[in-house]
């Protein structure tokens, strides 16, 4: 298909976003491309923890405060590498040019607690188990509702998460 370059607002090439953790480097998004049309809307479909997220927030330029960084490909809207842009000229694009509208508002999870504590302590109340049993329970449960990387999940703070993956735990949580 033919596109005129004036009719695409915004592009997404080979876009490669990161976390780096104290333990490991999280590959959230690797190659991800696409053009966006004036006047048009594109849906961005994929699994759960696939990235699109984070996606939104590197080219929102939101992810500071996070281990996360762009680190290759360009976000070109209208013709200008928002990459190469500074943090002041991205902040003035911000509501002005581009919004994001988010996906969720925090859960009940507690933010200073890993995902495996809150789900474990929940169990060892409810079940009268062991912590060890406990912790293989968590990882079966985590499993069960498609959490990916369930026994690195565990360790994990809700904010790592991906917002299905936070929604998911969370309504686990309120089930018990
Ligand atoms: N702040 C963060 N620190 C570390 N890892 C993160 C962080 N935010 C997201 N991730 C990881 O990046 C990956 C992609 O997450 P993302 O939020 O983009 O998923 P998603 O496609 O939006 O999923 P969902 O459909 O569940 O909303 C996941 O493995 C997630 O754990
Ligand atoms: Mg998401």
């Amino acid at each position: 298909m033919s596109e005129l370059n004036s009719d695409i607002i915004l592009s997404i090439k080979n876009l490669h976003t990161y976390f780096f953790t104290d333990k490991e480097v999280i590959k959230s998004v690797e190659g991800v491309n696409f053009n966006l049309k004036k006047g048009s809307t594109l849906g961005i479909v994929g699994e759960s923890g696939s990235g699109k997220s984070v996606t939104a927030l590197s080219i929102m330029n939101l992810l500071s405060g996070t281990t996360g960084k762009v680190v290759d490909g360009s976000i070109l809207l209208e013709g200008r590498n928002l990459v190469d842009l500074s943090d002041e000229e991205k902040r003035k694009l911000r509501g002005k040019e581009i919004a994001m509208i988010f996906q969720e508002p925090m859960t009940s999870l507690n933010p200073v607690l890993t995902i495996g504590e809150q789900i474990t302590e929940a169990i060892i109340e409810h079940f009268k188990i062991s912590k060890s049993e406990a912790i293989e329970r968590t990882i079966k449960i985590l499993e069960e509702i498609s959490i990916p990387r369930a026994e690195k999940i565990i360790n994990e703070y809700p904010f790592q998460l991906s917002g299905g993956m936070r929604q998911r735990v969370d309504s686990y949580g309120f089930s018990l």
